[in-house]
């Protein structure tokens, strides 16, 4: 992630990588396991194709498909290109173009080649390291209980030794482990392979425009950091709802959890990026360093202060919608939580006794991503003999998705003779500031880690400080969630969370 000043509204297609100085990444193969999946369909190819449009790749990049299934070079083509036709006609998709450029489209088939290979057998795998030379990335796309096995196969057939002008590096998707103990016996094998700074651990929410944000609010400008700690924040929540199901994911879903799903990584990184010290540079490992530091400062989460919820039936947007009882690969009588929230506290001078409090969940009343920074109430004494009889307090909304910006909510003086005062929103909105390219969240981070920078990701310490916090919850999550009905705001408990300390969640807004 480089750090440059440039002005705002660029006007051309790639303007902003180019405004931002962003060269081509190096010549590489990026190997994708899972070449059938739903992650590389949705995602990665549209990412690579954006990424070829603001000519950020290489004319020496290539692309191996590795799965089971069986397929070739021009099948495998053909397939990609259909589901990239499909995303023009789904203005909701998380990729939605109006037309296919055929050039960038073109640029990256040209470049695919599909391997059908069983990742857990020692010849297949020697076949690919044949195929394989030079600088090289392995994408991991895979089940997460793959992921062990797949770095010790490409160790033990020499694809992760690196040479002089030839990188190897594995990316690793999440969930990371399934709790802190298994985190660690994962990073465990992937490090008997692999040094450290091969290791690209991603959370795809560090590569939403919003969340690379929060560090320019809070470090490049001078207004915010003097007020953010203790003295003036009285609290922050920190929320990722959603109003989509499990839908097709049973099968996933049923063993992880919202809790698993959300928290230790995509949650915690908004809360590491809104609390951690400002790093004294933007260096990868000073800003990790930060956030490794204030992972670690995160107090274990006590039983009390840990609701569960699952969704019962209800209505969401109009639609009804089951209960996650009934829908497919859910048992009966699941105990998986849909929707977890937590009130956390971090042992540090900065923020100690300032309450964090997490939710997400899903198919609940509204789609909203955002940090809310609750300050302080002003003193009374200016206002005593007038109309005021409360004040409200600032609030700064770091607004995630799908609005894109932030809000500030202020008092300001009611026009007419008496001093009344009324709430009202000074508000930034991305896309009035900038021309949005196309960018589903990859596009970032795969040229990061082309280029060789791990600064938005996870390293094994920060995962397991993460895991070590939430552990204590999931020990619990045999438990029986509180039900609350698909298309509400979440389970009552979680109300009660706030109650407790005399503050309560941010509405969440229907879209
Ligand atoms: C994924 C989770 O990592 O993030 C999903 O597995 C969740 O359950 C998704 O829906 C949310 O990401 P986004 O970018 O749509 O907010």
């Amino acid at each position: 992630m480089a750090f440059r000043s440039v002005t705002a509204s660029p006007t051309s297609p790639g303007a902003n990588a180019a405004a931002a100085g962003a060269h081509k990444a190096p010549p590489a193969t990026l190997v994708i396991f899972g070449a059938h999946g739903d992650l590389t369909k949705r995602l990665l190819m549209p990412s690579l194709y954006n990424l070829a449009g603001g000519a950020l790749l290489d004319d020496g990049f290539k692309i191996i498909g590795v799965d089971r299934v069986p397929s070739d070079d021009a099948k495998w083509r053909e397939e990609l290109t259909a589901t990239m036709q499909e995303f023009t006609h789904d203005k909701t998709a998380e990729f939605y173009v109006e037309k296919v450029d055929e050039t960038n489209w073109g640029w990256v088939t040209q470049r695919l080649s599909y391997l059908q290979a069983d990742f857990t057998k020692k010849e297949d795998m020697a076949r690919l390291a044949q195929q394989v030379q030079g600088n090289a990335v392995f994408y991991l796309a895979v089940a997460a209980r793959f992921f062990g096995d797949v770095v010790e196969q490409l160790g033990g057939v020499g694809l992760l030794k690196q040479a002089e002008g030839a990188f190897r590096r594995v990316v690793i998707e999440k969930p990371y482990g399934a709790d802190l103990a298994s985190a660690k016996t994962l990073n465990a094998r992937v490090l008997a392979q692999a040094d450290e700074s091969q290791i690209f651990r991603i959370d795809h929410f560090l590569g939403k425009e919003t969340v690379q944000n929060i560090m320019a609010l809070r470090f490049a400008n001078g207004i915010f950091e003097p007020l953010w700690k203790r003295d003036h924040i009285d609290y922050v929540e920190i929320t990722a709802a959603e109003t989509i199901g499990v839908e097709q994911r049973g099968a996933f879903y049923e063993p992880t959890g919202a809790l698993r799903d959300m928290v230790p990584n995509h949650l915690f990184q908004l809360l590491s990026m809104v609390s951690m010290e400002p790093p004294n540079s933007f260096d990868a490992e000073a800003v990790r360093n930060e956030k490794a530091k204030l992972l670690k400062a995160i107090h274990p989460v006590r039983h009390e202060d840990v609701v569960r919820g699952q969704y019962a039936a209800g209505t969401v947007q109009g639609h009804s919608v089951a209960a996650y009882r009934d829908e497919p690969n859910v048992a009966h009588d699941s105990t998986t939580e849909t929707y977890v929230a937590l009130r956390l506290v971090i042992d540090n001078w900065r923020w100690a006794g300032v309450p964090f409090y997490l939710r997400t969940g899903k198919s609940l009343g509204g789609r909203q991503t955002e940090v809310v920074v609750h300050f302080r109430k002003p003193p009374f004494a200016l206002f005593r003999d007038t109309a005021v009889d409360e004040l409200t307090p600032n609030v700064l909304t770091l607004d995630i998705q799908p609005f894109e910006g932030l809000t500030l909510s202020i008092s300001a003086k009611h026009p007419g003779p008496q001093m009344i005062l009324a709430p009202v929103q000074l508000r930034f909105q991305y896309k009035d500031a900038f021309k949005l390219e196309p960018n589903v969240g990859y596009e970032t981070l795969i040229y990061d880690c082309l280029i060789g920078d791990p600064t938005l990701f996870q390293r094994a310490d920060m995962i397991e400080a993460s895991w070590a916090v939430v552990d204590p919850a999931i020990k619990e999550s045999g438990e029986q969630p509180e039900l609350y009905a698909a298309g509400s705001a979440g389970p009552a408990g979680a109300e009660a969370l706030l109650a407790r300390d005399g503050h309560s969640w941010a509405a969440l807004k229907a879209e």
